[in-house]
């Protein structure tokens, strides 16, 4: 049994702006770097890489969190997910500690969870939901705070920059696409080296989540693509059920001349109640929200599987990213297995931020 460390790099008890303005913490907070040595012996989109894993979209709020991270010898960074204008985070809390015996299957995730505020005590029954609702500070903010961050990235290590569309009142599904591509068009213009989308989001025409909708997702490709030109476009999906298989063929055919990378999974959406029944996060469509850790590992290696399957069967060149549920080297190495390029770790990281430093000595 592995303990669950008590002091990560995002404080759960804190608010997102008290940890986005004073974080990162925990073993983040301390300058020790991990050094890499000798020359990168793996490759990811074209660029040397020292070890394909680092942490996804999430838990590196700003510039300082990506900079510790790449610090702490997580080689393949993602700077939290951005918007063309300022949006505030859901109401507090964004993260509960949710009780979860072995995997959280579909079935499983259809029925009411347990969110409770105190963490379990071992790491390998770390499962938490979180739920900020992609807030930004806006261009103003991130931008120039990601063109300094690039400064941080070392040999042999990639900065990728993710952002999403915003819904606007009154404004068409067309306007919302399109502000898809003005948000990867500010990103690029950083200079960063790629960028990445996230399609586990609504869409505006209350068709559900944008990733199973295959109209919409090469729809939104394309004109991301065309705004960002050569800097290779990252796509992140959520988890396709057995049932959606000709679902994800069909979604994997519209990505395949955009995405030089498919990121898989997001988190897994259910219910939260707190001990009394009742809906644990506060607020309006809240009682649904995602979960991630180590309960979901299985999806996200199940969809790396098929997507390195459907990958040699049509002859498709994206590379792949496998997330969920990694907490330790030997998960990585799992995903490495199924066929990933490249593996990342958000809530194991969040807690074990050595994670990077002993997937290399091991
Ligand atoms: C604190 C936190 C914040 C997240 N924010 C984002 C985000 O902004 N954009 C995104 O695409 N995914 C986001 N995610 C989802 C992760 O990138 C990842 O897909 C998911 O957590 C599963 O990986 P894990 O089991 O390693 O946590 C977030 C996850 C966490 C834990």
């Amino acid at each position: 049994m592995a303990h669950l460390n008590t002091h990560p790099i995002y404080d759960p008890a804190k608010t997102y702006d008290d940890n986005f303005d004073n974080g990162p913490f925990g073993a983040f907070a301390n300058p020790v770097r991990f050094v890499n040595d000798g020359e990168p012996r793996h490759s990811f989109l074209g660029f040397p890489i020292y070890e394909p894993f680092g942490i996804p979209a999430g838990p590196l709020l700003n510039g300082r969190y990506v900079s510790a991270a790449l610090t702490k010898g997580f080689d393949v960074v993602v700077y939290k997910t951005q918007r063309t204008k300022r949006f505030n985070v859901n109401a507090f809390p964004n993260v509960l500690y949710v009780d979860v015996p072995g995997d959280l299957t579909l079935e499983k995730a259809s029925q009411p969870l347990h969110g409770q505020t105190t963490p379990p005590a071992d790491q390998a029954n770390l499962t938490i939901t979180n739920s900020f609702g992609n807030p930004s500070r806006g261009p103003e903010f991130w931008v120039p705070d990601l063109k300094d961050t690039l400064q941080s990235e070392g040999k042999g290590q990639l900065i990728i920059s993710s952002v999403v569309g915003t819904i606007r009142e009154d404004a068409s599904q067309a306007d919302y696409y399109a502000d898809f591509a003005h948000a990867a068009e500010l990103a690029a213009s950083t200079g960063v080296k790629a960028v990445e989308i996230n399609l586990s989001c609504p869409n505006v025409a209350g068709e559900g989540i944008l990733c199973y909708t295959p109209s919409a997702v090469e729809d939104i490709a394309d004109r991301v693509k065309r705004a960002i030109g050569d800097t290779p476009l990252i796509v992140k999906l959520g988890y396709f059920s057995k049932e959606q298989d000709s679902l994800l063929r069909a979604v994997v055919s519209n990505l395949a001349p955009y995405a030089a990378a498919l990121s898989v999974i997001n988190t897994i959406p259910a219910p939260v109640v707190d001990e009394h029944g009742n809906q644990a996060l506060p607020g309006q469509g809240r009682l649904s929200s995602g979960m991630c850790g180590a309960s979901i590992k299985w999806a996200g290696l199940d969809l790396v599987n098929r997507l390195s399957e459907l990958r040699n069967k049509r002859g498709y060149s994206y590379e792949i990213i496998g997330v969920g549920g990694v907490m330790t080297p030997d998960d990585y190495q799992e995903y490495r297995m199924a066929g990933a390029d490249v593996v990342q770790s958000a809530t194991g990281a969040m807690w074990d931020p050595e994670l990077a430093a002993k997937i290399k000595r091991s």
